[in-house]
């Protein structure tokens, strides 16, 4: 695994935004695994920039996100669908039929998962997955458990994950408690992956998923197995490795 230890979040968000510039730059249809919360609202700043000045175009890019709640419609405005149309997709010239996020109103959720990894699978995978992670060391929605989920699947959220999570809705009554993500095996399997950990409250996820044992109650540990994975993590998170 490649860690890049960097200062602080802005120089965390700048170099990330690099990295994917380069990637969009070498192949214009790049399928990108995209991720939601905090941490990637900045990267999606430079990404936008990096659109505006011209080095970059979404025309062709084709994308996925890792996760949506459930049930949630797409007009919430505390669902995935709306976090992404308003840091990323509507600033930019992508192709709406190139985006690809869970259905959270979906009637029946075992298909869609099913066809959502389908998906994955018709465009050749995905080139680069973007990922934060969760204090509790999930990635996506991928929350510990005792055995890994491979498939795209619904899942309860851990109570950790409700905690931090609950502040985008109106109330923690409001916010769903489960979720629909992509499984480790479409992660894993994509062709390149970058990893963003800043701040405190994820020192002890960042050590837990560096420390070469793969542990399923710290689901981001499997990543150690990934062949091309660069972490990016400021001196905060970095504060407990060894
Ligand atoms: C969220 C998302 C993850 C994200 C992680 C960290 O719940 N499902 O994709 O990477 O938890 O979120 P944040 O960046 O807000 O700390």
């Amino acid at each position: 695994m490649n860690l890049i230890r960097v200062k602080d979040y802005n120089e965390m968000i700048e170099r990330a935004g690099e990295y994917m510039k380069l990637q969009v730059r070498e192949k214009k249809d790049s399928v990108l695994g995209l991720a939601t919360g905090r941490t990637m609202v900045g990267v999606y700043e430079r990404l936008i920039e990096h659109y505006k000045n011209k080095d970059i175009s979404f025309r062709d890019v084709i994308t996925f996100n890792l996760d949506e709640y459930y049930p949630i419609t797409r007009e919430n405005p505390s669902s995935y669908y709306q976090y992404m149309m308003e840091h990323l997709f509507r600033h930019t010239d992508i192709n709406t039929e190139n985006i690809h996020i869970p259905d959270g109103s979906t009637t029946d959720p075992l298909e869609e998962c099913k066809s959502y990894d389908k998906k994955i699978e018709a465009v050749g995978g995905i080139d680069l997955q973007l990922l934060g992670i969760g204090r509790n060391g999930h990635i996506g929605f991928n929350e510990p458990k005792p055995v890994l989920e491979l498939n795209t699947h619904l899942t309860d959220l851990d109570e950790t994950t409700i905690e931090d999570n609950a502040s985008a809705f109106s109330s923690r009554e409001a916010m769903p408690q489960q979720a629909i993500t992509l499984g480790i095996k479409k992660i894993m399997e994509a062709k390149k992956i970058i990893l963003l950990a800043n701040g405190r409250e994820k020192s002890e996820a960042l050590r837990k998923m560096t420390r070469k044992e793969v542990d399923p109650r710290w689901p981001a540990s499997i990543l150690q197995l990934h062949p091309d994975i660069t972490t990016i993590a400021d001196e905060e998170a970095c504060e407990r490795l060894e």
